[in-house]
Formats: C-alpha cells, structure tokens, sequence
C-alpha cells in the first residue's frame, strides 16, 4: 500500500484519464475546437450574405470548403456557396438551380411523356467546381451511349411517340423531318413532316418568288441591263452568323420591281405599305396633277418602263386624260397597278366590296386587301445549326435554289448530304466525327421556339 502524498503511478494514470483535458491533450482540444470554429460553427454562423452586399463584403467564412473554382459564368457568386447549397451537408438541389435557371426547359414536355428514367438532377450533369471553362461544354460529348439508352428504342420510353429510333448519325439516324406552315394563313399552324426521298415538299406562301429566274446564269434583267445575281444579294448573314437577317422588297426587290406610277412623269413611286397608304398617294399624286395640268409623252411612257417592270405586264399606260376627275384617274391607275402592274407581281391582292374605313383621302377608291407573307420560321427546331460553321461550303450545295421554280418549294437539305462530312461516333477518314451533342443540346428547345406542334408524317 503506497504512503499518503505519495501517489500510486497507476492511480495517477487513470486521474488524468479521467481528466483529458490536462496535460498534452490540451492542445490537441484547442486545435479541434479552432478547426469546428472556423469550419463549422463560423461557416454556419456567418454565411456570405446572398444579397446584393458589394462584392468586397460579401465573402463568407463557408468559402472553406471551397472544393474547387467554379465555372466562369457562375464565378460572380463564387463566395455565395448558399445560393446553390441553400440546406447543409446536402446535395445541391434542382430548385436552387432554378431559382437564377427559372427559364431552362426539360428534355421533353413532362406533361405528354411519363419516364422516370428522365428524373436526373442538374447536378448530374453539370458538375460545377471543375474549373472555370463552360458547364454546358462538359456535355457537349454525349455519344450514342447516353442518348442511345433512350432513343434505342424510344417506344419504350414514351409509346406514343412519332420519333424513330436513333443511335448512331451514320448508321443509324432517320432522315430529317421539316416545320412548316399548315396553311397559307401567316399564323396557320406549324406542322413537322419528314423529307421525302424523291422530290421537294411544299409550304403554302403568299408571296411570290420564283428563285430560277433570278439566280439564271445569264444574269436577270435590270435598269442598268442584265445583273447576275448571287445568294447575298437578298440573304444577308444575321449578327450571329447562324441564320439570315429577312428579305426585305424595299432592299432587295424594288431596285428592279419599281412602283413608279406614271411613266415619264417624275419618278414618283407607290410606299410599298398597307393598301389605304398606297391609295391615298394615288389620290395625292393625280389631284397635283390635274391641277397641274401636265399630261406625260405616252410613248416615251411605255418605252421608259419596260425594264422597270419585270414579271406579268412589262407595259405600263399612263393613266392621265386631260381635264378628267382626279379620283376617276387614281381610280383606274389603282385598279391597274394592285391588281395587274405592280403589286400582283408578288402578292395575290383580293378585292374588298365597299368604301374604305381608314377615313383618309382613299378610302373613296376601290378597296383590297394584300394577304399577310408569313414570317420566317425555324425549319429544324429538333436540332442546331449554325451556318457559320458551313461558311466555307456553297450555299447551293445544301439548298438547290438555282433550280426551284416557286416560292413554295421546301429547299431544306436531307441527311444524306450531311453525313458526305459528318460520321458518327466512330471517326472516319476526311469526316468530322460527330456525336449526338453536336446537334443536338438536352435541354432540347433551347435557342429554338418550342416544339408545340403536333409531329405529322407522311411515308418514312
Ligand atoms: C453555382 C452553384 C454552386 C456554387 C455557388 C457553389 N457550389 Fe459547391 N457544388 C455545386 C455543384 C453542382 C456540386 C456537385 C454536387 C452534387 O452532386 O450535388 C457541388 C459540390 C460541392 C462539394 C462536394 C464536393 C464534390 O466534388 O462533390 C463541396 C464541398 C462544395 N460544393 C462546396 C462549395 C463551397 C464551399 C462553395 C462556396 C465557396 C460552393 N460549393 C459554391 C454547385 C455550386
Ligand atoms: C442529362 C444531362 C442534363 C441534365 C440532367 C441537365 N442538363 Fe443542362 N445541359 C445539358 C447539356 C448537354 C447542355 C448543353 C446544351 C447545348 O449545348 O445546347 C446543357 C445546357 C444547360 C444550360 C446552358 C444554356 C442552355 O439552355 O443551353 C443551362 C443554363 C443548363 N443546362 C441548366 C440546367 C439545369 C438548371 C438543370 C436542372 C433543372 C439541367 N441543366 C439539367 C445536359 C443536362
Ligand atoms: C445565382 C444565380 C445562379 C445559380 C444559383 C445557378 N446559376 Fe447557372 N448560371 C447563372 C448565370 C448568370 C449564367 C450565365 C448565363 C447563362 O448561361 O444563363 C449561368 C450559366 C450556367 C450554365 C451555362 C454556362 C456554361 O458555362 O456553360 C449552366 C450549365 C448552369 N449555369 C448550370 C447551373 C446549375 C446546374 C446550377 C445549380 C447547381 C446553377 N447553374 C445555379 C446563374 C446561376
Ligand atoms: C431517359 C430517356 C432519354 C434520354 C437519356 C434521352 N432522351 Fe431524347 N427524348 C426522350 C423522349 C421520351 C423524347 C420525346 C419523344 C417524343 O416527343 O415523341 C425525346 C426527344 C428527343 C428529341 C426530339 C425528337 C423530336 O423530333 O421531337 C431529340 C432530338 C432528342 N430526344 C435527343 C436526345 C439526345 C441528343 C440525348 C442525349 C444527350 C437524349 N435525347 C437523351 C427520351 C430520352
Ligand atoms: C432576289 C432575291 C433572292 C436571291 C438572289 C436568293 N433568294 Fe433565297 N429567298 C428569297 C426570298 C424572297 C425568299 C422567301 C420566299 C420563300 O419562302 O421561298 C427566299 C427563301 C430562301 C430559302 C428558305 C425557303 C425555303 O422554302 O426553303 C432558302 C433556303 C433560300 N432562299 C436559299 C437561297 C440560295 C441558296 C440562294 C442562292 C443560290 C438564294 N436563296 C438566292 C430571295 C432570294
Ligand atoms: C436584278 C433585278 C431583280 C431583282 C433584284 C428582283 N427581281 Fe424579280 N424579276 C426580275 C425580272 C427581270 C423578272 C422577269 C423575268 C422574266 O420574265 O423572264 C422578274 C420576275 C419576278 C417574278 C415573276 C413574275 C411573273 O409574273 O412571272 C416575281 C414574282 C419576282 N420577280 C419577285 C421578286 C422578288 C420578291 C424580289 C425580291 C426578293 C425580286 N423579284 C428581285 C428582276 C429582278
Ligand atoms: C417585287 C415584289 C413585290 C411587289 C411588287 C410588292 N410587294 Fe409587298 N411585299 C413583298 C415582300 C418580299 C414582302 C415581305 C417583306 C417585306 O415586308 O418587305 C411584302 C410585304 C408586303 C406587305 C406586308 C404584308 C404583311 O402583312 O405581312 C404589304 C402590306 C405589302 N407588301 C403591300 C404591297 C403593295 C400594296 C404592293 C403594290 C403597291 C406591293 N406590296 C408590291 C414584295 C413585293
Ligand atoms: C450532324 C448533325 C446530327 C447528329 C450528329 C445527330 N443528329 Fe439527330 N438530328 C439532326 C437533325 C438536323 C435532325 C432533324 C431535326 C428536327 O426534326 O427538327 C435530327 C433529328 C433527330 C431526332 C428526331 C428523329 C425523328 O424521328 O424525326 C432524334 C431523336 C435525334 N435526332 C437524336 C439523335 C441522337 C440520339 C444522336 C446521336 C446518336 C443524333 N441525333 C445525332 C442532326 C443530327
Ligand atoms: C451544310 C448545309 C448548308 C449550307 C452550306 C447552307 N445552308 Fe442554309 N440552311 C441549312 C439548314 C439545315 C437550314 C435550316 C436551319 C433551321 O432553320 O433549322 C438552313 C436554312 C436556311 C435559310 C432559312 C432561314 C430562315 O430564316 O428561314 C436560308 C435563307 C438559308 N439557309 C440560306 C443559305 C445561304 C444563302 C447559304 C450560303 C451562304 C446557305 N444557306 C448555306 C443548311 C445549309
Ligand atoms: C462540306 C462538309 C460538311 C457538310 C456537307 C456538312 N457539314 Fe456540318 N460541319 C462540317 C465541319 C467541318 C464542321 C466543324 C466546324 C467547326 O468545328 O467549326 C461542322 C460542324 C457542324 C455543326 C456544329 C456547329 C457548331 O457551331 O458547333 C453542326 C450542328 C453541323 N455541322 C450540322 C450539319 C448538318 C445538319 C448538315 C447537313 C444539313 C451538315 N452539317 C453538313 C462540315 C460539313
């Protein structure tokens, strides 16, 4: 038995296990409860502020567990971890996503397809904190295996579906199906139709437009004698460079196609404009000049306006009979021009019964109206296509407007002519390899107008 004061080496061992905090572990306490300070507790504490603090104060003390720089476009909030880790010591959840992403589509309308295979979160496949080149990039990559799982056999997937199976660009890819118009109506509907093998669709136009005539290899007429024609005199590259600013008839028509009124008296011309426009400057040009008395050569007439009027009626009367009512004069040149010179070269004007409503000095002539030319649409809105990226190749070897007849033609080109230079996945010589993400995004409307029509077929 060890004497009182003079303790028992043993019992000393167990009275500092007992109290770990004395001695050498003292330290390693410190340390632990610094590390929870600032790892834990402060992170929790004082998070960055997810407001609109200044930069210099919004830094957090979450900021630690930084696992790596976050892509570019997300680097302004680098130091607001809460804003895509809202709950902690969770996975990042679909919703703060989407609270900036409010706008991001689906892969398809989860309303018409049911597919719990479709249930992916974002963060699957954008996995941010991997440096700072594009997220979207990192999925650009998706080769037939990822998509192909689904589009192998899509009516398993979705079984009323009118999509075929796809797996592969050069062995195994439909052709082509086109959006176009139901109708000729602007706003008729759009409907998709697949390419056919032999010959052309057709989409419903209002406005005329025969390509051959003026793309002719001997050059079209002009005032200035025969102009040969190009691609780029009527398509104009759009900012981006992916598709074609609109055709317009002010820039790209009327310096052949003029609306001059009368021959060889002034150069007055007709606004290319709504229907009471162009009527009341009849009614203006032939009140000046009656009260002005100044009838035109009627043969310098003719001759100076057959090259000024292509198309339907290359000689154009003078409308103006001395002494006669101006209104009987605009009346017949109005007649004339809409339904027979001018307009109806490339519009179908019809006749309205009855006075005008627009209560300006034309609404006394007779009446018509021009059936709206529908605007340009997306042809393929199911994939992307930049044509930037195709600058080097001709225009006509994708679209053979040299030889359409008719501003109906459908010129889309089919998928055989895409794969002479795009293979599939596997590389092959001289072709660029091309995996489903070249064309195709997940989010598949993005950058195109929805998908909402109705998918209708004719033959395969
Ligand atoms: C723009 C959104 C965004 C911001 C801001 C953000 N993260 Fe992340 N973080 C992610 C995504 C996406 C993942 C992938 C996680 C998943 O699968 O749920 C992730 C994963 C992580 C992981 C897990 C590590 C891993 O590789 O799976 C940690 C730790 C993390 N983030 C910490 C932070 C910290 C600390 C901040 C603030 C400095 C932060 N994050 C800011 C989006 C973000
Ligand atoms: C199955 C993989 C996948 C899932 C799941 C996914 N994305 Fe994407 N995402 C992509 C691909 C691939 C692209 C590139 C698209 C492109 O190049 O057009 C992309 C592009 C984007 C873009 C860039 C802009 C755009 O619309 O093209 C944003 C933003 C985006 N995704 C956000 C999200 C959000 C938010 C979620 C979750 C609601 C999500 N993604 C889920 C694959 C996915
Ligand atoms: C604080 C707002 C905000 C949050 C939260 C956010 N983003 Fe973004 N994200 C942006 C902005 C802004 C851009 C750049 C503009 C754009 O492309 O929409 C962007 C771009 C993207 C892009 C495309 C850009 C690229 O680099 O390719 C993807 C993909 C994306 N975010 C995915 C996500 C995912 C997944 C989440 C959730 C983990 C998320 N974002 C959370 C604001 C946010
Ligand atoms: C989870 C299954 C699934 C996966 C994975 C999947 N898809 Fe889809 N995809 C679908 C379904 C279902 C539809 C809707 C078909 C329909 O509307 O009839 C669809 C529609 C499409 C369409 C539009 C078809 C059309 O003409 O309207 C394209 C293009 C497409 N997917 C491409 C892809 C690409 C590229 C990938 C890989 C990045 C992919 N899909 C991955 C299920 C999937
Ligand atoms: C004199 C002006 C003019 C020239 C020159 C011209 N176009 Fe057009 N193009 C038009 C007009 C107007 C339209 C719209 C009418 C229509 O819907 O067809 C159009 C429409 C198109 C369309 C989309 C319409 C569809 O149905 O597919 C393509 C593609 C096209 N042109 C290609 C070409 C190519 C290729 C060339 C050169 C070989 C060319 N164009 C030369 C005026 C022109
Ligand atoms: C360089 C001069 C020139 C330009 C520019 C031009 N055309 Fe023409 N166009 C002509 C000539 C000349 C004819 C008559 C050719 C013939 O009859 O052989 C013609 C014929 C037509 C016809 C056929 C008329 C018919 O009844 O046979 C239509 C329609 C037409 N053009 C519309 C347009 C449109 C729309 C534009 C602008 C997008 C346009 N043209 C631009 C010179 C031009
Ligand atoms: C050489 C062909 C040509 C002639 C001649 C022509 N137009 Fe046009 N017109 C067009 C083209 C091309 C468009 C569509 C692009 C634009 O607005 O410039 C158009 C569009 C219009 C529109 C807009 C239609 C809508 O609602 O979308 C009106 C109105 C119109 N024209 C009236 C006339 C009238 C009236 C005349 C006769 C005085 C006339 N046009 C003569 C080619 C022509
Ligand atoms: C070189 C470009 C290109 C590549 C590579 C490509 N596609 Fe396509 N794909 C298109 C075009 C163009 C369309 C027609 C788009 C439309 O209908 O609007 C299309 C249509 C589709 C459709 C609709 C099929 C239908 O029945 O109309 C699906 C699904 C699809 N692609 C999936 C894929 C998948 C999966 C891959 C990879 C194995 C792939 N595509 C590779 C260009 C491509
Ligand atoms: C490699 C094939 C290819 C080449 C080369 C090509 N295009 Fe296209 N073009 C397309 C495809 C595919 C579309 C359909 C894009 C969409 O709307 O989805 C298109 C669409 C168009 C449209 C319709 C755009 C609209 O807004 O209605 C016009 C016009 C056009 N191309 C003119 C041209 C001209 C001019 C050239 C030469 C500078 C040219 N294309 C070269 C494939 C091509
Ligand atoms: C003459 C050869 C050739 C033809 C024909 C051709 N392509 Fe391409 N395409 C290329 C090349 C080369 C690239 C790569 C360009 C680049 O990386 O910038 C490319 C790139 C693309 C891209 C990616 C563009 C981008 O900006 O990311 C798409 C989408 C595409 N092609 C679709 C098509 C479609 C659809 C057709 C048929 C209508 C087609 N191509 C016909 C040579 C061709």
């Amino acid at each position: 038995m060890a004497a009182p004061g003079n303790p028992d080496p043993l019992q000393a061992e167990a009275q500092r296990l007992r109290q770990p905090l004395r001695g050498r572990r003292r330290i390693a306490w410190v340390l632990v409860l610094l590390v929870a300070l600032l790892g834990i507790a402060l992170p929790l504490l004082w998070p960055a502020p997810a407001d609109d603090a200044p930069a210099t104060a919004r830094a957090g003390f979450d900021t630690v567990w930084n696992p790596g720089p976050l892509a570019a476009a997300h680097q302004p909030w680098a130091s607001e971890c809460k804003l895509c880790h809202a709950k902690p010591f969770s996975r990042v959840r679909d919703e703060d996503c989407r609270s900036c992403h409010r706008d991001v589509q689906d892969h398809v309308d989860r309303g018409r397809v049911h597919d719990a295979a479709l249930d992916v979160r974002c963060a699957t496949c954008h996995r941010d904190h991997q440096g700072s080149f594009a997220l979207a990039e990192q999925n650009r990559h998706f080769v037939g295996k990822e998509c192909g799982s689904c589009h192998g056999d899509i009516g398993a997937h979705h079984a009323e579906t009118l999509t075929q199976n796809v797996s592969d660009f050069a062995t195994a890819h439909p052709q082509f199906r086109v959006q176009k118009r139901s109708g000729i109506a602007a706003d008729a509907a759009l409907e998709r139709v697949r390419l056919p093998a032999e010959g052309r669709l057709q989409e419903a136009s209002a406005l005329r437009f025969p390509h051959d005539v003026h793309l002719a290899a001997g050059g079209v007429g002009s005032p200035d004698g025969k102009r040969r024609m190009d691609c780029a005199d009527c398509h104009t590259p759009d900012g981006t460079g992916e598709s074609f600013l609109p055709v317009r008839m002010e820039t790209h028509c009327q310096s052949c196609h003029s609306l001059a009124i009368e021959p060889a008296l002034s150069g007055r011309e007709l606004p290319h404009a709504p229907v009471p426009q162009v009527l009341d400057t009849l009614v203006e040009f032939y009140t000046f000049v009656a009260r002005n008395g100044a009838p035109p050569d009627p043969v310098a007439a003719t001759q100076g306006l057959r090259l000024l009027r292509p198309g339907r009626e290359k000689e154009t009367p003078s409308f103006v009979t001395r002494g006669a009512d101006p209104l009987a004069m605009a009346r017949v040149a109005a007649t004339e021009l809409v339904e027979k010179t001018a307009c109806r070269v490339c519009h179908t004007p019809e006749r309205v019964s009855g006075p005008g409503t627009a209560g300006t000095p034309g609404e006394s002539l007779p009446q018509w109206r021009i059936p709206a030319v529908a605007p340009a649409h997306t042809w393929m809105p199911a994939a992307r296509f930049s044509h930037a990226a195709h600058r080097s190749e001709s225009c006509g070897s994708c679209h053979a407007a040299k030889e359409s007849t008719s501003a109906e033609d459908v010129l889309m080109p089919g998928i055989a002519h895409c794969r002479d230079c795009h293979a599939g996945s596997a590389p092959e010589p001289r072709k660029v390899s091309s995996d489903c993400g070249l064309c195709h995004g997940f989010h598949v409307v993005s950058g195109h107008a929805p998908v909402t029509a109705v998918s209708l077929e004719t033959a395969p």
